[in-house]
């Protein structure tokens, strides 16, 4: 079986002051009505694959959104299974808790992780290379989904794509780098031989738990631990949280991704490429990207009046504002805190947000 698997527990703290903690990117309806996690829950619905999808999806994220997310789920028509963690340790865990939970009930489940925050434009596309990704995923291969890279991103994880598989579409994945600086990532640009990592995947969980045990064994045995200690409660699915008090935090990427794709891993991987107009929305430029322009390349939302502005992403909650003359620039104003950066450096929202925490 099939089964969908969505991380969402991630605090998408570059898209503040619009997302907080308590209302994290994935909730909101940021690129429409439907939040982006609806969305994302919805996207493989008649996936034509010859083996079957799973009716019920595992969503995984921590306690204090179970309720936000049981429901938007709800409104969508998604049945899933709610993995909760007791503390986010970033995507290893949260998959090694999802893969626990599928292989207890079906011993050869195949995975799609599908990050809750990312926007996709053509999902016939989207759902074609997932097809071909499965049928890799079921020879035990780990397979990534890659896309052609249009800048030199450091917020992403890069593929080197080897040769050609076979006649299916996949690639050999021949190296992996996540969120290199920016110099080594305008390198891989510009040479080519590079595609930006979509962050979605899909392997069969047995292999998933073989690579975590194996490049990880800590976070391995304190999701297993924290496993045996699980209680059910309607949708709901807690692990024990003393014993998963235990567990490294670490992401995907780093845990595994860099390290299978050494060649002498024992592992196999592939990359198939997906040309869906993905987005991971991860950002305020990537948000300006993905959404409709005006002539002067503005994008404008709510009480926005601007005037000579370029290329500005402008957005208000509740105020009215102005923008005169402002050019690659991005606004966003909410009822506690305005957010005015350089459309180039919003990546360091991150550092005000962290320089908040600490301060709070
Ligand atoms: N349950 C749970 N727990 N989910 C989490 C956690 C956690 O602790 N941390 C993050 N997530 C979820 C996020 O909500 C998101 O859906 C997904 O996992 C990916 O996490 P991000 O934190 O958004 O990762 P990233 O954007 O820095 O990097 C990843 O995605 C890029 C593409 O968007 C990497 O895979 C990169 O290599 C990739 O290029
Ligand atoms: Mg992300």
């Amino acid at each position: 079986h099939v089964h969908a698997v969505i991380p969402a527990g991630g605090s998408g703290t570059r898209l503040w002051p619009l997302s907080r903690q308590e209302f994290p990117k994935q909730l909101i309806g940021l690129v429409g009505d439907d939040s982006l996690l609806q969305l994302t829950a919805k996207r493989l619905d008649g996936l034509a694959t010859r083996h079957p999808l799973a009716s019920a999806s595992v969503v995984i994220c921590g306690e204090a959104h179970r309720f936000m997310i049981a429901e938007q789920l709800r409104k969508a028509g998604v049945r899933a299974r709610i993995v909760l963690e007791p503390d986010a340790r970033n995507t290893a865990p949260a998959l090694t808790l999802a893969a626990l939970s599928l292989a207890d009930e079906h011993e050869d489940a195949i995975m799609v992780v599908m990050p809750a925050d990312h926007a996709i434009t053509d999902n016939a596309a989207f759902q074609q290379s997932i097809s071909t990704a499965i049928r890799y995923a079921a020879d035990r291969r780990i397979v990534a989904l890659g896309i052609v890279p249009t800048r030199a991103e450091t917020g992403y994880g890069y593929i080197k794509v080897g040769t050609e598989l076979d006649e299916q579409g996949g690639y050999r994945l021949d190296g992996f780098v996540e969120k290199p600086a920016r110099e080594l990532a305008q390198r891989y640009v510009d040479s080519g031989q590079y595609w930006w990592n979509s962050g979605l995947f899909v392997l069969r969980a047995s292999v998933w738990l073989e690579a975590i045990a194996k490049y990880e064994p800590a976070i391995h045995a304190a999701c297993v631990d924290a496993f045996e200690g699980k209680t059910d409660d309607a949708d709901f699915r807690r692990v024990d949280a003393q014993r998963f008090a235990a567990c490294p935090s670490q992401s995907i990427d780093y845990a595994v991704m860099e390290r299978v794709v050494q060649a002498d891993s024992g592992f196999s991987t592939a990359v198939v490429p997906l040309s869906a107009g993905w987005s991971d929305v991860g950002s305020w430029d990537a948000v300006w990207d993905v959404m409709p322009k005006d002539e002067g390349g503005n994008v404008a939302h709510g009480r926005v009046m601007l005037e000579g502005a370029r290329n500005t992403y402008a957005h208000s909650e509740s105020r009215l504002v102005a923008c005169v003359g402002t050019e690659d620039l991005v606004v966003v104003e909410t009822p506690d805190a305005v957010l005015v950066a350089n459309k180039s450096a919003v990546q360091d929202v991150k550092a005000v947000v962290a320089r908040i925490r600490s301060e709070a």
